[in-house]
Parts: C-alpha cells; sequence; structure tokens
C-alpha cells in the first residue's frame, strides 16, 4: 500500500456563512477538500466551518485592508490555495430607479461587483502557486434576464460580475488558472424574494421556470463544485446558467 497520501484540494469558500455559500462549502468538503470559511458573518462561518472540519475567518469583502488580511490569512491556515469560490453578496432594497438613492446604489455595487474583484485579486498570487487552480464566481440569472424591476442596482453588479469574470478568466489562462461564473436561478436562501413579491412581477413567476420551482441551495452547489474542482479542467470563462429553465426563452 502506498504510504502517499493525495493532497486536499484547499479552498477558500467567501460567503460561505450564507445559504448557497454553506452547501458549496459543505460539498467541497464532502469531495474530500479543505475549506476556509469566510464571512462578514463570523459566528456563521464557525458554525459551518466547525460541521466540516474546515478554518473559518472574518471579511468584508467591500474593505480592500479586511479582503488582504481574510484572503493572505486563509492561504497561511490551508497550507495553500487551489480553489476560490465567491458567493458573497446582498440584493440591498427593492426600488424604484428613481427613489434609488447614490449610497443605496453604491452599497449593493460595493459588495457584489467590488467585492469580487478585490476578493479575486487577493487570491491570485496564492492560486498562482495551487494545484489546477481556479476561481468559481456568482452572478444571478437576473445578469441575463430581469427578475423584478426594482433590482436594477443588483442586476447592474451582477452583469458586472460576468463581464468580469470573462475577462478575468482571458487574463489568467495562460498562467492555467480556470475562472467561471455562475448563474442561479431564484434559490431557496434568506436571499431570495418571497413569494409575494415576486407573485407582484410578471416577470417573476414561477410558471417561467420550467421547472416550476425555486432550486435548493444544495443544487446549484453541485454544479459549483463540479465547476470549481480539477474535473472541469476544460472549462473556462463560461456563463454557467444553473436557472431551472427560466432564461432560455
Ligand atoms: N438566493 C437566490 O435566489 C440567489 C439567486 C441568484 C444568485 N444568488 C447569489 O448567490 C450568492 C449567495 O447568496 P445566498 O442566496 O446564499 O444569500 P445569503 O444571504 O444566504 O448569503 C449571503 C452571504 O454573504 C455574506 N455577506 C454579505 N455581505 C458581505 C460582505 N460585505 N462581506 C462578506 N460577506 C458578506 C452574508 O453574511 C451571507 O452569509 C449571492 O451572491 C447572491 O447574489 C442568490
Amino acid at each position: 500500500m502506498s504510504t502517499m497520501e493525495p493532497r486536499r484540494r484547499r479552498s477558500v469558500v467567501v460567503g460561505g456563512a450564507g445559504g448557497l455559500g454553506a452547501a458549496v462549502a459543505r460539498g467541497l468538503a464532502e469531495a474530500g477538500g479543505l475549506v476556509a470559511v469566510l464571512d462578514r458573518d463570523l459566528e456563521g462561518a464557525r458554525a459551518v466551518a466547525g460541521e466540516i472540519d474546515g478554518v473559518a475567518g472574518e471579511i468584508d469583502v467591500s474593505d480592500e485592508a479586511s479582503v488582504g488580511r481574510a484572503i493572505d490569512e486563509a492561504a497561511t491556515r490551508l497550507g495553500g490555495l487551489d480553489a476560490l469560490v465567491t458567493t458573497a453578496g446582498v440584493l440591498g432594497e427593492r426600488l424604484d430607479l428613481e427613489q434609488t438613492s447614490l449610497a443605496r446604489w453604491q452599497e449593493v455595487i460595493a459588495v457584489n461587483l467590488t467585492g469580487t474583484f478585490l476578493v479575486c485579486r487577493a487570491a491570485l498570487g496564492h492560486l498562482r502557486s495551487g494545484d489546477r487552480p481556479s476561481v468559481v464566481t456568482v452572478a444571478s440569472g437576473v445578469a441575463l434576464r430581469p427578475l423584478l424591476p426594482t433590482l436594477t442596482a443588483y442586476a447592474a453588479s451582477k452583469g458586472g460580475v460576468v463581464a468580469f469574470s470573462k475577462t478575468l478568466a482571458q487574463q489568467v489562462g495562460p498562467d492555467g488558472i480556470r475562472v467561471n461564473v455562475v448563474c442561479p436561478g431564484l434559490v431557496e436562501t434568506p436571499m431570495a424574494p418571497s413569494r409575494a413579491e415576486l407573485g407582484e412581477a410578471d416577470t417573476g413567476r414561477l410558471e417561467q421556470y420550467a421547472l416550476g420551482r425555486a432550486a435548493t441551495a444544495e443544487e446549484i452547489a453541485e454544479v459549483i463544485c463540479l465547476v470549481s474542482g480539477p474535473a472541469a479542467s476544460y472549462m473556462t470563462g463560461s456563463t454557467v446558467v444553473v436557472d431551472g429553465g427560466r432564461s432560455y426563452w
């Protein structure tokens, strides 16, 4: 019998205390990986990390210094970094455009778009020394097709995440780093708009999903884990839509 154990894949999940992030952290750990769970909600991150024998850390993705510290510390504690998954995000207040203050707009962009930029930038140096390194960012189906008319800032931030991720894939592909963006449809997490809210907008009705229902966090996490791992070795720059068939017509 060989004494050589295969090295565990070392991943950071940013937003890992959240509905989707926690499911991703669990999925990566179930596949044998070593996972750092980072979130603004440190208690939540600790709870998830405790379940999966991972490490936890605090991060505010909208704060450059916090991101640098948290990613460096996570990479040190994992002994390196092979994969990054960024799921931290906020929906923001539902407002018509004329009621949207600059501060509200900037809050959503700061977390969803600038946060994705800051986290990816901080992780790249570590990923360059990683094993078959990859990045998965999380955008949304609303980057492709509107859901609620009051989500302009959110939709713009997620459209930005799609464009950012594809261009980053182009930049770091020659270094062997893959970057893909996953666009979930409606997922049953604390963030999802309520059924009552969706009922207000024609575009939000569940009948518009070919499968006629929202996803569980685990159904989206399965795809993220696959795309993040070495099995997806020829996949980069892809916009992976996992939306129960809402955006296909
Ligand atoms: N739930 C849905 O229907 C849905 C649909 C499409 C896309 N998404 C996207 O999926 C991702 C995960 O969302 P979720 O549904 O799990 O929501 P969630 O609210 O359960 O989780 C979001 C997590 O992000 C963390 N977070 C928020 N701001 C942060 C900051 N500044 N710094 C660090 N962490 C921060 C929160 O603490 C929370 O743990 C988000 O990017 C969201 O936009 C969700």
